[in-house]
């Protein structure tokens, strides 16, 4: 029996500003997403029924049912058969978590693309791991070819962040949308642009979740720091990716419980697959 393989990269909003809410109550956003070069990973083996296996280091309170969104991507894909998930990236983290390992599901059975969105808001986005613009409610999106590798480190401070619960948090609802994203791909240039840029759920994140402004200052020799999603994972952009593993290396010296890990972003221009490290 041949065993394929998956990758569910990390996802990081470099900027996720909150336009408007819907009558439904989701919220309208405008969200530039890139994906990193770490994150978990599946197996799959085709087999007579479904079944689920969650590993690795955060798979601690992960469901092995259908509550988990890996299972209702196969069935959407009509596939049955054994997967393994390694789950080492921390859930309810604002870096994708359940969100890109749904998606690798999909996409690597074969699931209708029209079926990401039912599973979870920001499941279309994670189904590829280029950089993209994220509009709507997170289905809506354009490639952004332009967006460079940019070197992180990815902190966060333990303590999943309930995303409803941010999202109730936020007192303005309807913020101005991003600036047009640059056609520039130099380094300094989208720093720059991204600094005037925002996270919106960071304020209702750090009210909900107190730890995360210890994460944002840890960060504070990055060129740019800055929340993904609605926390508590924070990153820092690096000019290089000796800075950035040397501020990984400090940041979890000085704090050895939080999850800390240097990677790189994969670049917009860039179709090659990550080193699934
Ligand atoms: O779609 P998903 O289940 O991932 O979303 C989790 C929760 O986040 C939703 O129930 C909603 O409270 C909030 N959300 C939102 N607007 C979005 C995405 C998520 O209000 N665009």
């Amino acid at each position: 029996m041949t065993t394929a393989e998956g990758f569910a990269p990390a996802k990081v909003n470099l900027t996720l500003h909150v336009t408007g809410q819907r009558a439904d109550g989701y919220h309208l956003l405008d969200s530039l997403v890139v994906f990193a070069d770490l994150g978990d990973r599946l197996w799959y083996e085709p087999g007579p029924r479904l079944s689920l296996e969650v590993t690795g280091p955060f798979s601690q309170g992960v469901p092995a049912d259908a509550r988990n969104l890996v299972w209702r991507a196969a069935e959407a894909a009509r596939w049955t058969g054994c997967i393994r998930l390694e789950k080492n990236l921390p859930h309810g983290a604002g870096i994708g978590g359940g969100s890109s390992d749904a998606a690798a599901a999909l996409r690597d059975l074969g699931g209708p693309t029209s079926a990401a969105l039912a599973l979870g808001a920001d499941v279309p986005v994670c189904l590829s791991s280029a950089p993209q613009r994220m509009t709507g409610i997170g289905e809506v999106l354009t490639l952004v070819p332009t967006v460079p590798a940019l070197n992180m480190v990815l902190v966060n401070p333990g303590g999943a962040v309930p995303t409803p619960a941010v999202f109730a948090a936020l007192a303005e609802k309807s913020h101005p949308a991003m600036d047009e994203i640059p056609a520039v791909a130099e380094h300094a240039e989208f720093i720059d642009w991204l600094s005037c840029q925002r996270n919106d759920l960071e304020a209702p994140a750090r009210s909900c979740a107190p730890q995360i402004d210890a994460a944002l200052t840890s960060l504070n020799q990055a060129d740019l720091v800055r929340m993904s999603g609605s926390g508590a994972t924070c990153f820092g952009v690096f000019a290089d990716p000796g800075t950035a593993r040397e501020a990984a290396l400090r940041i979890g010296s000085l704090h050895p419980t939080w999850w800390v890990r240097a990677c790189r972003t994969i670049a917009g221009s860039a179709g090659q697959v990550p080193p699934y490290g």
